[in-house]
Order: C-alpha cells, then structure tokens, then sequence
C-alpha cells in the first residue's frame, strides 16, 4: 500500500469529512475504530502509514465509559493530530486537564494564533483590528484543554477557550479544537495539507486512474478465470463497478437488472442507454408482477422494505442458478457503507432506517464477495465513472433508494399508484433539468442534491373546469445536504414550482392537488418512509 494516513473514528459527524479532505490533497486516508493494537498499527506503518488524526465525538472526556486513547498511538515514533475530542483525549491521556464546559461553543469563531508553530506556520492568517493574527474556523464542543501536558505548547486560541491549538513539536504530537475539515473553517485544507506533507511527509499518489490501473489487475488476478455475477441497480455505484469489472473480466461478468415494478419512469431504457457500448451480459429481469403480489395489503415501511429486499434476493438467485458455476458476488458497495456497517458493528450507530441491499446473498449462495469501490467515497466513483465513459447525466443522478417508489408510496404499493407518481415524479425531474438556477448558474436539477416526488394515497376536494374532483396529492420534495446525514429543503423559486404543480396537475389523471415539503432533516428524514 502507499503512505497513508489513518483517523480513528470517535463517532464525530464529520469523519468521513477528514479522510475526503485528505484524499483530496492526493493522499489516501482510512477510517478505522478505535478498536484497534499496537500490532495493527506497527504493520500498517510496514505498509506506509505515516500519520495518525483522532476524530472528533459527541462524548464527553467527563464522562466515565468514554473512548479511550490507547497510549502506544502516542509513542509509536509518527505524527498524530488531534481534533476537537481527539485533541482533548490527547491532553487527557498525557497529564493535561480537560474541563467540562456549560457552555458549549458552536459556530465560526475568530481564532487567535499565539506563538509560531510547526502545525500553523505559513497559513495565510488575516490580521484583526488589533493587528492581531487571525483565522476563521468552526468550533463544536462543550468540553476544552483547561492544562496542557508537559512538553505541549500552546498555539492559538478563542475568546471562550483559553487553549485551542497545541503541539509538541519533538514528539510530533498536535492538537487542534476546532475543525479544519469543514468549509466554514476558512483555510483548514491548508491546515491539513501542512500535517499531511509537511509533517508527515506524504506524497501525493492517490488518483482515480491510478486506482483503475490498479483495481483492474488485482480484480484479473483475484477472479482468474471464475464467473462474476452483479447485481445492477442503474445507480452510479453499482454502474461504474460493473463496467470496472467488465474491463478486468469480460464476458466472466454477468449483471441482473432487477426491475421490482417501483422503478423510475422508463428507468430499464436508461440503464440500457447507458450500456448500450460497453457489450456487457445484462439480464433484465421483469419481476414486477410477483413484487406487488408481495406487497399488496402492507402498509408498514419497514414491512415493505425487508418483503423488497427478500424478494429481490430470491429473484436474484433464481437468475443466477440458471447461469450455473457463479463463484463471485459484485457488489458496488462504496467506503461509507463500510465505515458505516462498521460503526453499526461497533455499536456507535443506530438504525433509523434498514436499508435495502443485498447483504444476505453472499452466504446463502456460497459467493466471494467482490467490492471494487468499496475504498472510495461517491466522488471518487463519479470521477472514475466520467474516467470510464459513462455520460454525466447518468454519473450527476440523484441518489435512488433501493426499494424505489415503493418508499415514496404511503401505505399500500399498487400498480395505479406507481404510474401516478412515476408521472408526476418525471414532470418533476424534467422541469428541474430545463430550468436555469441564476445563482448558480446551473440547472435547477444540478442544483439540489436531491429531489423527487412522493405519492399520497389520500383524496382532497377540487374543481377542474365546472367539475367538482376528488383525486390524490402529490408532495414535491427537494432538499440540499453535504452528506444526506442533514439536510435543507430546497429554495425552488415559486414560478417554477407553479409552473410543475400546474404541469402534474393536467397531465396525470388521478391527482388534483400539489405541496412542496419544507422540512428539514432532522427531525424530517429525507424519504417519507
Ligand atoms: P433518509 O430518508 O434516511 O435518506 O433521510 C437518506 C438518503 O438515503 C437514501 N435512502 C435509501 N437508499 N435504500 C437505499 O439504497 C434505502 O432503503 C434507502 N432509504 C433512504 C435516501 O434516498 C437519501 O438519499
């Protein structure tokens, strides 16, 4: 493997953030719990680890089960940067004192740097009224520094926290309170590029078409001359992954286009589209039928999820038994799924929603799994699908859940129902890809990260021409979010909302009456259900 950096994940909201930023500057880094030995450690620096950052977290250091720092991590002779609670368990771990504070400090804030520093210098700070030298940054904590260790000194500071940067520069140790991975700290990418190549002296060698050279032949190794089977989504994921596959295998690969009836409009006739020169074994699989058979008289989401996911797999497995000799399962799974299966392992996370996968195929069909995106953040397989040849039309697509319309459906699936807001959900789309956002200067589509239409099975009262109608409503939803962890309803400008309510309303039989959602995640999740 190549130099790296490694952050131990505390359960911070923004993590993943750290390792995106970090890759960003062309080097890689991985997420791991902080479940982890000094054997761990000692042979991934055989393999080129070459700094440590502790995440933040929503514990407190005051309280008694809190994570703890494992001391070799401070002594194994390589950098390590401590964020936010990381920097705290630093100081905690080495003699200093961490105090609880009541008032939590959430927000931008102006940070003073106080003495020259390994970790700070050369970052282009502005100066205050004061001619003092400041930096904009984001700070979320409740917790803060009170003592610093021995060999520690301090390097910047806040109005309300005496100590919030420090490092000891002859055991390469730092720590920073506020967070240089968010935008809103103005500047923290430069913050992590100086800990990244200055202190720990990476190279940047982490690129796409390095990892496509890369991941082709170890797939071609690894396969030889076994048969891969993929289930394909029409999802950038599980998209780019076949084609990644197809370039190492050929014809060994196999995809199964499972078409559970929920689909988006005319979905099979993209997905074929986008295929159409890559000469890929696709099997489409029309299992619509037997799906609303499954899902007729549930009303339950969670019900309707595990009936889609188990069904899927049987569907799924019956068309692989008839190819015969399968030794492999691809799957596009991406690196936020791991870290998040990991957390949920580990016991740091709770299920709000289970998501549909198909996670029980491997076993029950004795398969290998191959994962060949499952180190990579949704960016980073965007750029390798464009790498790839696959038009950004399809590669910029919102996200889709894996049980499709059938979540956006309140209540009862039924066919009629899946037509309505497969209409209404295309007017929707189209009228967001043609409608210019001036702020932007993009589409309206590209503007938000995701939108879509929801069906509900209720009926209001209204008139069309001298007619009194009584027909459903369709609930327009669109939101902006960074990591769909939060999100903000989207600021579409009524003349365009207007105009698609007006569009739905005339050209979908069956629905007399339009809202947009403006809730936000939380307390709203994205989907309805
Ligand atoms: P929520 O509704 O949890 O959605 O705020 C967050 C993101 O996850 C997507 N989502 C799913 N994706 N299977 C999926 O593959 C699912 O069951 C599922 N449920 C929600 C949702 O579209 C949004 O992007």
């Amino acid at each position: 493997m190549n130099q790296h950096i490694l952050i131990i994940d505390y359960g911070s909201q923004f993590t993943q953030l750290i390792a995106r930023r970090i890759r960003e500057l062309g080097v890689y880094a991985e997420v791991i719990h902080n479940n982890i030995d000094k054997e761990f450690i000692n042979n991934k620096i055989d393999v080129g680890l070459k700094g440590i950052i502790l995440s933040g977290s929503h514990e407190s250091i005051d309280n008694n089960d809190h994570d703890t720092l494992k001391k070799f991590i401070l002594e194994i002779g390589i950098p390590v940067l401590g964020i936010c609670y990381g920097m705290q368990l630093m100081a905690n771990q080495l003699g200093g004192q961490v105090s609880l504070s009541t008032n939590r400090e959430y927000g931008e804030v102006e940070l003073i740097i106080s003495s020259p520093s390994k970790l700070l210098d050369g970052i282009q700070v502005i100066k205050n009224n004061d001619d003092v030298n400041i930096l904009k940054v984001l700070m979320s904590h409740g917790d803060t520094v009170t003592k610093l260790p021995d060999g520690f000194k301090k390097i910047a500071y806040t109005n309300s926290c005496p100590i919030a940067g420090m490092e000891d520069s002859n055991r390469n140790l730092y720590g920073l309170q506020f967070h240089p991975e968010v935008t809103h700290t103005i500047l923290g990418n430069k913050i992590l590029k100086r800990f990244v190549k200055n202190i720990c002296q990476c190279e940047s060698n982490w690129s796409m078409p390095n990892y496509i050279e890369n991941t082709i032949s170890r797939i071609k190794s690894e396969v030889g001359d076994d048969k891969v089977i993929l289930g394909l989504s029409g999802g950038v994921d599980s998209s780019v992954a076949a084609i990644l596959i197809h370039k190492a295998i050929g014809e060994k690969l196999t995809c199964v286009f499972v078409d559970h009836g929920c689909m988006r409009l005319n979905e099979k006739k993209q997905v074929e589209k986008m295929f159409s020169s890559y000469h890929i074994n696709i099997i489409y699989k029309d299992a619509s039928d037997l799906f609303f058979q499954k899902l007729s008289g549930i009303i339950d989401p969670e019900e309707k999820r595990k009936i889609i996911g188990a069904e899927f797999i049987n569907v799924f497995q019956s068309e692989a038994n008839k190819l015969g000799n399968i030794k492999w399962l691809a799957q596009g799974t991406i690196y936020p799924d791991v870290i998040e299966s990991s957390n949920a392992k580990n016991g740091s996370s709770k299920v709000i929603k289970s998501h549909h996968n198909v996670g029980g195929l491997p076993e029950k069909m004795n398969l290998k799994l191959l994962e060949p995106l499952k180190y990579l953040f949704k960016d980073e397989v965007r750029k390798i699908g464009l790498e790839l040849g696959i038009s950004p039309e399809m590669i910029f697509r919102h996200p889709f859940p894996g049980p499709g319309l059938a979540v956006r459906i309140i209540g009862e699936v039924k066919p009629e129902f899946v037509k309505i807001l497969q209409g209404a959900d295309n007017i929707f789309i189209q009228e967001l890809r043609n409608n210019l956002n001036q702020l932007t200067g993009k589409s309206w589509y590209d503007s938000v990260s995701q939108a879509f239409a929801v069906f509900l099975p209720i009926k209001s009262v209204g008139v069309m021409g001298d007619h009194r109608t009584y027909e459903y409503v369709i609930v327009l939803r669109a939101v902006n979010t960074l990591d769909f962890m939060t999100a903000n309803w989207s600021k579409i400008p009524d003349d365009l909302l207007s105009k698609i309510s007006s569009r739905i309303i005339n050209e979908i039989p069956g629905v007399n009456r339009v809202v947009y959602d403006i809730s936000n995640k939380p307390p709203a999740t994205i989907e309805w259900e």
